[in-house]
């Protein structure tokens, strides 16, 4: 197991104990790692507190990542309790509803805007800030997780699927631009798993089934597998990785017609 003993994480897309997220912070810490974890939301602020309050020494902190200032008092926050930053896990996506179960062709300018700025625009400024943090401790890791809807149509998928196409090529981009700084930016395509986020989206369930059907495993993938290529990502032994997109998906990403 990757020993992550002294290293500082940011955590971003918990929500509950189902988040893949979650599973990454309990993965992350159990490897030794120390953990700040953020909530949205006032709403969500009791559900991310008592879910930390299982880790050791946690910082718990508010980041919607749609506001500038609340990603930069983050920063400043991780700066005064860690003093830099060794990780960063971008789990944060959303769609409006309506986009997630009308017919793609009737995407609103506004959901459009909404999908984009909180799924993917949200990693180019959380990485932003977080980079001289990561500086501080001659490099770093980010990871984002995006799903294979960015390149083939799932039914209700939808605008998410445009958002993750383009959370993928910022991956690529991010990983030009700090590669020289020794920050790696990689994600993990994660097979369908029923979490808060996922049941947003019409019919997820006839999804899942398609996983158990023709993936090559003939099953889904759950939490703890996204984590476990998470702390590959995430530690040492990927330390000449960047740029990628590695599907953890059971295979199905490799199966084409019948
Ligand atoms: N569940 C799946 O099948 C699946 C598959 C592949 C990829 N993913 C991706 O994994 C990531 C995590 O999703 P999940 O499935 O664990 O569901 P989840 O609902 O547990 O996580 C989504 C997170 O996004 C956060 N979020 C939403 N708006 C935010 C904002 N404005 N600021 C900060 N955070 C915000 C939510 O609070 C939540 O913690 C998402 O990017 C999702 O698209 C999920």
């Amino acid at each position: 197991m990757p020993d992550l003993a002294g290293k500082h994480g940011l955590i971003v897309g918990v929500a509950n104990k189902r988040s893949i997220s979650w599973a990454i912070a309990q993965a992350t810490a159990a490897a030794g790692a120390r953990l700040a974890l953020t909530y949205p939301s006032e709403r969500l602020e009791e559900n991310v507190r008592e879910l930390a309050s299982q880790l050791d020494n946690p910082v718990v902190a508010p980041c919607d990542v749609a506001r500038d200032d609340q990603i930069a008092d983050l920063a400043a926050t991780l700066e005064r309790e860690f003093g830099g930053l060794d990780f960063v896990v971008h789990g944060a996506g959303f769609a409006p509803a309506d986009a997630l179960r009308n017919p793609f062709v009737e995407t609103s300018r506004d959901s459009f805007r909404i999908a984009l700025d909180i799924s993917t625009y949200s990693l180019i400024g959380l990485t932003r800030a977080m980079m001289p943090l990561m500086e501080k401790r001659g490099g770093g890791s980010v990871l984002t997780l995006t799903y294979l809807g960015s390149q083939r149509v799932f039914t209700n998928y939808n605008v998410m699927g445009v958002a993750k196409a383009a959370l993928e090529s910022s991956v690529r981009y991010l990983a030009a631009d700090l590669g020289p700084k020794n920050i790696r930016v990689n994600a993990i395509s994660a097979g369908a798993i029923k979490t808060l986020a996922a049941s947003g989206i019409a019919g997820f369930s006839s999804i899942l089934q398609v996983y158990r059907d023709r993936a090559p495993l003939r099953r889904g993938v759950d939490q703890s597998e996204v984590a476990d290529a998470a702390l590959f990502l995430l530690g040492p032994q990927s330390r000449a990785i960047t740029g990628e997109i590695l599907m953890v998906d059971a295979g199905f990403h490799a199966i084409g017609g019948a």
